[in-house]
């Protein structure tokens, strides 16, 4: 196992009802932004909850985070956030607007130009405080310190990091999560899977305890996933899978092993020149990448399918085809297409994806940096 330092300081509070807990979390006195989306939380009680829990203090809002939240929106919010001196954001709603609050939380400090943050990776120095209340069970936003915005203005989807914008608390309802169109619930099942996925199949690090965790919320998923499709209003099931996709990008599986992240970079691309929704890049590229790189994963390709699929016939290259098959048709089955034809993408985006994270100095992806702009190449070409 290598070497590793596990902190996460979120502050979860799970279950029905837990909304009415938040003013026992925000500092007394808070003079408060609430940020949300498009408009979901207003239609399925999330936002009334929400203002009732804080109706003993100074609340402000900022509505608007889009989905794969801009940076030009997010800048009003900064504006918003200094001139009336908040100190404490509450983000409600769904990964883009956890993102985009972890985003503000760091720009209304930051001395500069807040986008150099992602773009030149400048180092967050300090941070206004934040909380969460999810609504959508996917990116792990909740209990982690990253975040992902895009410029509109050059199309760039970045990400950064930092320990300052780790949420204090995160509240996780999963009747939060009922009113989600069928899309956004398939997505998620596909963003926690392939989170789980990028810690896990890569090559074996003597690390059995992250291993079968990993394995674990595979299975959970595999399992839920499909139930929670079905019955919506199943708080079981909305409530194992919510939990799934917090703990698949929590630090946790992915500490002291090897991480690959190929796929969602590459993904990243197809969601900033195409628009695609991030659970549909993964579903497109994830497949791909197993395939291509099926020797240096060889081991951990062999593991999964008999840990995760319960494949034990044939030969290793027989069980490593049919681990990724059964991987392809998992997505399709939760109904997230992986193939770009599906999406009105064409080979012709392939040589502009590889150029454009060459610029990056993106030319050495995977676990074992061996995903190459040719290997990109390769893997999109298997995608189409
Ligand atoms: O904007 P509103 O009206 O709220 O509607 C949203 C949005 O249209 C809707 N929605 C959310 N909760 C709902 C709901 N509709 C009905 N009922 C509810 N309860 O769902 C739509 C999509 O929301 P969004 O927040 O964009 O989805 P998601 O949670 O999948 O977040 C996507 C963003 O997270 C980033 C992605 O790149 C993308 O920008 N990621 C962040 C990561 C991280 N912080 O670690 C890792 C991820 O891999 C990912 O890259």
């Amino acid at each position: 196992m290598q070497n590793f330092i596990f902190h996460n300081p979120v502050k979860i509070l799970f279950g029905k009802g837990q909304i009415a807990k938040i003013p026992q979390e925000v500092p007394q006195a808070a003079k408060i932004l609430i940020t949300y989306g498009g408009g979901s939380i207003k239609k399925n009680g999330v936002y009334d909850q929400v203002k009732a829990a804080l109706q003993d203090f100074t609340v402000l809002e900022f509505g608007g985070i889009e989905p794969n939240p801009r940076l030009e929106t997010l800048m009003q919010a900064v504006k918003l956030a200094r001139q009336e001196n908040i100190d404490f954001l509450l983000a409600v709603g769904g990964g883009s607007v956890l993102d985009g609050t972890k985003f503000i939380a760091a720009a209304i400090p930051f001395q500069g130009d807040p986008w150099d943050i992602l773009a030149k990776k400048a180092s967050v120095t300090a941070a206004v405080p934040l909380g969460a209340v999810l609504t959508l069970p996917a990116t792990g936003s909740e209990m982690n310190s990253t975040a992902v915005v895009t410029k509109e203005e050059t199309r760039e989807k970045l990400y950064f990091s930092s320990p300052l914008v780790f949420p204090k608390f995160s509240v996780l309802d999963p009747e939060a999560t009922f009113s989600l169109p069928p899309k956004q619930i398939s997505n998620g099942i596909v963003d926690a899977f392939t989170h789980t996925v990028e810690q896990y199949l890569t090559y074996p690090a003597d690390a059995p305890l992250q291993d079968r965790m990993a394995e674990s919320i595979l299975q959970t998923l595999i399992e839920e996933g499909p139930k929670t499709i079905a019955h919506p209003t199943d708080y079981t099931a909305r409530a194992n899978v919510m939990w799934c996709a917090t703990m698949a990008l929590n630090g946790l599986i992915g500490a002291g092993v090897p991480q690959d992240w190929a796929t969602h970079m590459i993904g990243h691309e197809l969601t900033a020149l195409h628009g695609l929704d991030r659970g549909q890049t993964l579903a497109v590229v994830l497949p791909s990448v197993l395939e291509i790189k099926r020797d240096t994963k060889r081991e951990k390709l062999l593991q999964y399918a008999k840990r995760v699929w319960g494949i034990t016939q044939g030969d290793e290259e027989q069980i490593i085809t049919e681990a990724i098959a059964r991987t392809r048709y998992f997505f399709e089955s939760v109904g997230v297409p992986t193939r770009m034809s599906a999406y009105d993408v064409s080979h012709e985006t392939i040589p502009a994806i590889s150029d454009r994270l060459k610029n990056r100095g993106m030319v050495a992806l995977g676990e074992k940096q061996d995903i190459t702009p040719q290997v990109v190449e390769e893997i999109l070409t298997l995608s189409i």
